[in-house]
Formats: structure tokens, C-alpha cells, sequence
């Protein structure tokens, strides 16, 4: 048998303090013994656990009687479908009425001490005067609503009132490009964009709304474009009848708009997210078990507590926004970040001088971000972190060295570190430390998360592999509330994407390992799946872009380790006859990715040269990424190969291509 690493980790116990410290709140789960006992209860009872969690944690409009319907192999799985909830009323309106000073939002802006608190008395004011704007012009349940923004509170309030109407959102992430804001709005058809004159980030001003402009004439269902104005001493252009000004619609609306009460199983909202395939999915999340799973995580795995404030440095563009910036975290009633910025602006300090400033007490961020502020150097991480209690870290594997340093230099070992893994589509993690409880192993996500039976599957076999040490792809044997219930207009999608690879459970597209001691350890996507800084992104999807050129007769591309980003992108290309790569066709080639997905896809390295196909045409990306890692003494059995001397010509062109770039 193959040894792991695994295998010879070191195990920290969470710090003392977190339990003992009269400064600190009691914990939310006192011992592993709770968390075991819990967990096992949420396997063999979940109606009953899942039942009691939501009858905790969320305002029920009308009570339900049915905790859980349907199955994850079925794909129809449904949660307390007799019961009403209001997600707003949860969110806002419940906390408004309880303690109305509390801050609900931390706006950090850009520019240093130019942000604001907002209350939950405030919130609800603003949420209902942004929703009675959107449902004059228009918005009503179950309608979809797209949004454009930075992270400033404004997005926020935006989402809210959305959901305040029963409508759905559907966040573009604002680095996406014109090209891609245009599919999303119309494989959802939505009726509305709420866009920003520009954005602020890093001392930069990024445009926004020019972006929409572009977009606009090619998205026949929307009606209009609302604009909040960020730089009031930059000129937009508007064009009337289209184009709204936020400011002067939304103060005529009272500071009162009653909440709308929905089945749990209406959609909240839709994310698109990349697949194997080019086109990206619009992921459904319902209401109830969505905010359940949001709120259960926060609580038991950050220990978050209403008198909290959490800091989530993500943007709400993806996944970990919406459910650790905004669903979670104000279930749970606490205060949340919004930071506009970035960790490098003014300086590499710009995360602890927010955590002292703030007094934030969980933080939450990406390895490449640990990456980068480790190497900038230590003499950063300064001002007070004794506020802190739990670290989480999000969205790529985080080595074992990045994640003492953040438990060692950021946390001084006072706090736990809950390696979180999860996906757009769990909803909310599934597995992670229990925060307070869990011991720690530097590198692996720990342990399954209440109501998560996970799974390793041989992936030849398609067999479960029960038992410890064993290594294969990782799945999940029943649903939990948080799943995404399908994708936008495409149920077979979801049900080819996750469900009929391994019957009966839901392939997350992750490899792992579980030890010895049943942690697991997620080894990356086995799927043309590649992680940019954690953001998600199809090879497919970058291949799609690249042959929009002229010049490009096929490409393949691959993600290889990079020391920063996680993984960065290398594309080989296959000119068309009589056409000769320089300098000018690179550029290019970049600017159609740019431009096609957003500047976060650009391809780091271009290779130009043949591509290894098999007989049948299909392009073998290991035979690549063998060859960029250098290997090329495992490139292993070729025979498969319609031209086994291509291999030849690639290596030669990759060695070209580092030449030129040393
Ligand atoms: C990866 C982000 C290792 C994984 C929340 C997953 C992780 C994909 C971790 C989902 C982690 C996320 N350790 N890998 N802690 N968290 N991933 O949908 O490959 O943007 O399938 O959701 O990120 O990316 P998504």
C-alpha cells in the first residue's frame, strides 16, 4: 500500500481558551463527543435532527409537518414543503425587531475609514425602500432579477430586496465579461439588471455599468438597467427610458415593505458556476433548506454567535459571499464585513488593520490569499488579532505550511482553523473542523458536517470503499437540506452532472483520501475543472474562447500548479495552416479570453503545438500535464495515441515556450 502524507500529520487540538476564556462566548458545541453524537443522530434520524435544527433556527410563517421528501437518487429531494418562511423576514426583519441597533453590515471601502456601520433598523429600511422600487418597476415573485456590483452595501441591500418580493436573484460576478453577463442574463431570462457606475479596488476604478451597455442590446428580456453611483464625480452616461438612477428612484419608497412569505422550495436564487462542459449552469438554491444549512454551518462550524462579527473577505459574486457574507451570518443575527478592497491595498496589512479595527472575530478567506500575504512577510501581519477565535479557509486545497502559518502568525494559536470544504452547489460546506471542537490536521478538511454522509468511490469500479485509508473520488449518499435541487431550465443536467455518474449519490468531481482516523483529505478536481485563485472555471469554457479566433484550428487546456494562484492556466493551440504565431497573434488570443469569460481567465502561458489525440479524437490533457510538469519519463502508454509522434513535437514546444519566458 502507498503511504500518505496524511499518515505522519501532526494533530492540534483546538485552543483551550475557546472554551475556558470568561471573554469569549461558550462555545456552540461543547466537545467532540457532542459533535459525534450529533452527527451520528443526523445520519440514522435526520427528519428528527433536521427537524428540531429548523425549528431552532429559522421563523417559521406557517409550521411545517413533513421534514424531508424525495431522494438524492431520484434528484427530487425536498425539504418541509408544508411549511411558509419568509427568507427576508428571517434575515432582516426578525433582528430589526429584537435588537434594531445591532450592526448588521460592516462596510469597508475601498479608501481606508471611508466606510460606515449599518444597523438592523437601518437594513430594514433600506431593504424595503429598495424593494418597493423594484416592484414598481416591475419585479415580482419568482421573477429573476440580475445584479452587477462591487462589494459595497448597496449589493447587499440589492439581494435583499429581491428576495423581500419572492423574486431570485442571480449575482454575475462583476470581473465577468460583456459576453458572459449576456449568457447568464439570458439563460435565465431575467427582467432587471442592478449594476454601479464603477467599482473601487486596490486605488483602481473599474468600470461596470459600460460593461452592461455592451451587454444590453443582446438580452431581449431585460426592461431596465438601476445604476447606483459609486464615484458621484465621474460622468456615466445614461440613456433615458432604459437607465435608472438608484438615487432617484429608490428615497421616494416608505421605509416599510412587507415581506414575502413563500414555500421553502422556492428558489432563493441561481449561481452560475463552470462545469466540464463550456456552458455554466445556473445552480437553484430553495429557500428553506438552503437558509437552514447556511445558518447550521455558521453556527456550529464558525461558533458564530449573534453578538458576533464575521469576516468574510470573498466577494458575492460566488458562492462563499452569499452563503458566509450574507445568508449565514445574518440568520444567525450577527454583524458582517463588506470589503471592497483588496489584501494588498494600501498595503499587505490591510486585512489586520480591518480585523482590529472592527473587532471581528471569524475570518475567512482562500489559500492563494494565505499564500500571498505569507510570502509578503510577517512584519505585515500586525495590529490586534486577540478579537479573533476561528480562521477558515476556502475553495482550494490549502497546504499543510500555508495553513500553520495562518494557525501560527495570523491566529498566534489562539484561534482554530476550520479548513471548509464545500461547493456552489452544496449550498453550504459539507465537510470541516467543527471550529471549537475538532482536531486539527493541517491540510485535510476533517471530518463530514451534521447530515453529510460522505463517501469514497473507486472510480473504476464505481463501488463505495468502506473503511479507513482508502483513496477515490468523493460523493455524498443522501441529500441534505442546503443541495442545489437543480439548474436553471436543465434538470438533466443536474442529473447527468452529478447523479448518473456514481447511481444512487452525488459526485462532487473532487478525488480524497480518508485516513486512518476518517479524515478526509481532498486531493482536487478529477474533472476538465480548473481553480484560478479559487475561482472555478471549464477548461472547455477557456478552449470555447480561444477558438472564437480566427487563427485557432483546436486547443486544449490545462490547469498546472502555481505557487500563488493554486493553479494557473496553460492553453496549447493548434494553429490553422499558413498561420505563424508571433507576438501580436499572442495578444491576441489573451484579449479573446479577456473578453469572452474576464481578465481572471486570461491563459497564464500559450503553447503552440500539435495536440495528443487518441484515435477517436479525444485529446489526452495527462499526456499534457506530464509534459509542462517536466515528467516526461511517466507520460506512461502512448499507444493510444493516432500519432504517437506528436508527443515529440510537444515537448519541444514546451521547452520553446519556457525558453522564451525565462
Ligand atoms: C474546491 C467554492 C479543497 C473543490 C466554495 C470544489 C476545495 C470546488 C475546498 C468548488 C477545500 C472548495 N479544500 N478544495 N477546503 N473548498 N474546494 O463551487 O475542488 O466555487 O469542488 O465553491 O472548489 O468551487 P466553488
Amino acid at each position: 500500500m502507498t503511504q500518505h502524507a496524511a499518515d505522519y500529520s501532526v494533530v492540534l487540538e483546538p485552543p483551550a481558551r475557546l472554551h475556558k476564556d470568561a471573554s469569549v462566548p461558550k462555545p456552540n458545541l461543547s466537545s467532540m463527543e457532542e459533535y459525534k453524537s450529533m452527527y451520528e443522530q443526523s445520519i440514522r434520524d435526520p427528519t428528527t435532527f433536521w427537524g428540531n435544527m429548523a425549528r431552532e433556527m429559522i421563523h417559521w410563517q406557517k409550521p411545517f409537518e413533513t421534514v424531508k421528501q424525495g431522494s438524492i437518487e431520484n434528484a427530487d429531494a425536498a425539504w418541509f414543503t408544508d411549511g411558509l418562511i419568509s427568507p427576508c423576514y428571517n434575515l432582516v426583519d426578525r433582528h430589526a425587531i429584537e435588537r434594531p441597533n445591532d450592526i448588521a453590515l460592516i462596510y469597508e471601502a475601498d479608501e481606508l475609514n471611508e466606510g460606515r456601520y449599518i444597523t438592523y433598523r437601518q437594513l430594514l429600511a433600506d431593504v424595503s425602500q429598495f424593494a418597493g422600487a423594484l416592484a414598481a418597476l416591475g419585479v415580482t415573485k419568482g421573477d429573476r432579477v440580475a445584479i452587477y456590483m462591487p462589494m459595497i452595501p448597496e449589493t447587499v441591500i440589492a439581494m435583499l430586496a429581491v428576495i423581500r418580493l419572492g423574486a431570485i436573484h442571480s449575482i454575475i460576478f462583476a470581473g465577468f465579461s460583456a459576453e458572459s453577463v449576456t449568457d447568464r442574463i439570458n439563460d435565465s431570462t431575467c427582467k432587471l439588471i442592478i449594476t454601479c457606475d464603477e467599482s473601487h479596488r486596490g486605488g483602481k476604478r473599474i468600470p461596470l455599468k459600460s460593461v452592461i451597455n455592451r451587454a444590453f442590446p443582446n438580452c431581449p428580456s431585460l426592461t431596465n438597467v438601476l445604476v447606483f453611483q459609486r464615484s458621484p464625480e465621474a460622468s456615466t452616461a445614461m440613456e433615458e427610458g432604459r437607465d435608472i438612477w438608484w438615487h432617484d428612484i429608490v428615497p421616494k419608497f416608505p421605509k416599510y415593505y412587507p415581506p414575502a412569505v413563500v414555500n421553502p422550495e422556492h428558489p432563493l436564487f441561481l449561481l452560475y458556476t463552470s462545469g466540464s462542459t463550456g456552458k455554466p449552469k445556473g445552480v437553484v438554491h430553495t429557500t428553506g433548506g438552503y437558509l437552514l444549512g447556511a445558518a447550521a454551518t455558521c453556527k456550529y462550524i464558525f461558533d458564530l454567535h449573534p453578538t458576533d462579527r464575521m469576516g468574510c473577505a470573498g466577494d458575492v459574486g460566488w458562492i462563499t459571499g452569499h452563503t458566509y457574507i450574507v445568508y449565514g451570518p445574518l440568520m444567525i443575527g450577527s454583524a458582517t464585513l463588506i470589503f471592497e478592497g483588496t489584501p494588498a491595498y494600501p498595503d499587505y496589512s490591510r486585512y489586520w488593520s480591518i480585523v482590529e479595527r472592527h473587532k471581528l472575530t471569524q475570518w475567512y478567506i482562500a489559500p492563494t490569499a494565505i499564500r500571498l500575504l505569507q510570502r509578503a512577510g510577517d512584519d505585515y501581519v500586525k495590529y490586534d488579532r486577540s478579537s479573533l477565535r476561528v480562521l477558515g479557509s476556502v475553495g482550494e486545497p490549502i497546504a499543510p505550511e500555508s495553513f500553520m502559518w495562518y494557525y501560527n502568525v495570523v491566529g498566534q494559536g489562539r484561534c482554530a482553523v476550520a479548513d471548509t470544504y464545500w461547493q456552489t452547489e452544496t449550498g453550504s460546506h459539507i465537510v470541516s473542523s467543527m471550529g471549537p471542537v475538532t482536531p486539527m490536521k493541517p491540510g485535510s478538511a476533517t471530518l463530514p458536517f451534521f447530515g453529510i454522509d460522505a463517501v469514497i468511490i473507486d472510480p473504476i469500479s464505481g463501488q463505495i470503499i468502506e473503511g479507513n485509508g482508502v483513496e477515490g473520488v468523493l460523493a455524498v449518499r443522501n441529500s441534505w437540506p442546503s443541495a442545489a435541487r437543480t439548474v436553471w431550465k436543465g434538470h438533466d443536467r443536474f442529473i447527468d452532472t452529478y447523479l448518473k455518474p456514481y447511481p444512487g449519490v452525488y459526485f462532487t468531481g473532487d478525488g480524497a483520501y480518508r485516513d486512518k482516523d476518517g479524515y478526509i483529505w481532498i486531493r482536487g478536481r478529477v474533472d476538465d475543472v480548473v481553480n484560478i485563485s479559487g475561482h472555478r472555471l471549464s477548461t472547455a469554457e477557456i478552449e470555447a474562447a480561444l477558438l472564437s479566433h480566427d487563427s485557432v484550428a483546436e486547443s486544449a487546456v490545462v490547469g498546472i500548479p502555481d505557487e500563488l494562484t493554486g493553479q494557473a492556466v496553460n492553453a496549447f493551440i493548434l494553429l490553422k495552416p499558413n498561420v505563424v504565431a508571433n507576438a501580436d497573434l499572442e495578444k491576441q488570443l489573451i484579449m479573446s479570453v479577456r473578453s469572452t469569460i474576464g481578465p481572471f481567465a486570461a491563459p497564464r502561458k500559450l503553447i503552440f503545438s500539435d495536440l495528443p489525440k487518441t484515435r477517436s479524437g479525444k485529446i489526452m490533457r495527462r499526456i499534457l500535464r506530464k509534459i509542462l510538469a517536466g515528467e516526461t519519463d511517466q507520460i506512461g502508454d502512448v499507444s493510444t495515441l493516432a500519432e504517437p509522434k506528436v508527443v515529440e513535437h510537444i515537448i519541444h514546444a514546451v521547452h520553446h515556450a519556457h525558453e522564451k519566458n525565462a
